[in-house]
């Protein structure tokens, strides 16, 4: 990463409908890569930035996006379904703050836990929730496409009253 990226600062936004196409060639490029179809398609995504139930998050650099979020909120639980930070511009914790700035909603909303899968063979991205407080669940054969693994992982956010 160059020192220019890496002194400018990132502010976290809600995506607009406009974010769309560009989240979604991230999510291909970055997420679904290698995958034999495409699932997260400019129109679903802008179908999920309109939806009530949804929280889209993008963090943005000068003028460029270089992370986005989906989250999809039920009533005491929510799911991660697609996060992403463009590789120049990794391990500056721009996956962190995403996913912190989606956690406080969380909080906010009365979520309990939040649960997301991954790539079975994606390690950095399973270290990378782990040191954020995400356990591993169960591994889910042919998730991805009738093909790829997938595995499950999930943080407890809060206690239920009693
Ligand atoms: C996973 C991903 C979102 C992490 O984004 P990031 O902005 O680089 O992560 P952060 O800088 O917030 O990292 C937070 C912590 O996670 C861990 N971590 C992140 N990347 C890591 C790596 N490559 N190796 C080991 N640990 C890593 C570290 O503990 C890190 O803290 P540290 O840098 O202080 O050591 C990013 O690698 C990515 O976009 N990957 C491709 C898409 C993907 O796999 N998405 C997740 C599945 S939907």
């Amino acid at each position: 990463m160059s020192e220019k990226y890496h002194s400018e600062t990132v502010e976290i936004r809600l995506a607009k409908p406009s974010h769309g196409e560009r989240m979604a060639d991230m999510s291909r490029r970055l997420i679904e890569e290698g995958l034999p179809w495409w699932c997260w398609t400019p129109k679903r995504i802008a179908r999920v930035i309109r939806s009530p139930d949804t929280i889209a998050i993008v963090a943005v650099v000068g003028k460029k996006l270089v992370g986005f979020a989906v989250m999809h909120f039920d009533d005491e639980h929510a799911h991660l379904n697609l996060l992403a930070v463009e590789p120049p511009f990794r391990r500056r914790r721009i996956g962190c703050e995403l996913l912190q700035w989606l956690e406080e909603s969380c909080a906010v909303a009365g979520i309990l836990s939040v649960s997301l899968e991954v790539r079975a063979n994606n390690a950095t991205a399973i270290r990378f929730y782990e040191s954020l407080g995400y356990k591993k669940g169960e591994r889910i054969a042919h998730y991805y496409c009738g093909k790829e693994a997938a595995q499950r992982m999930t943080r407890q956010l809060g206690r239920e009253f009693s």
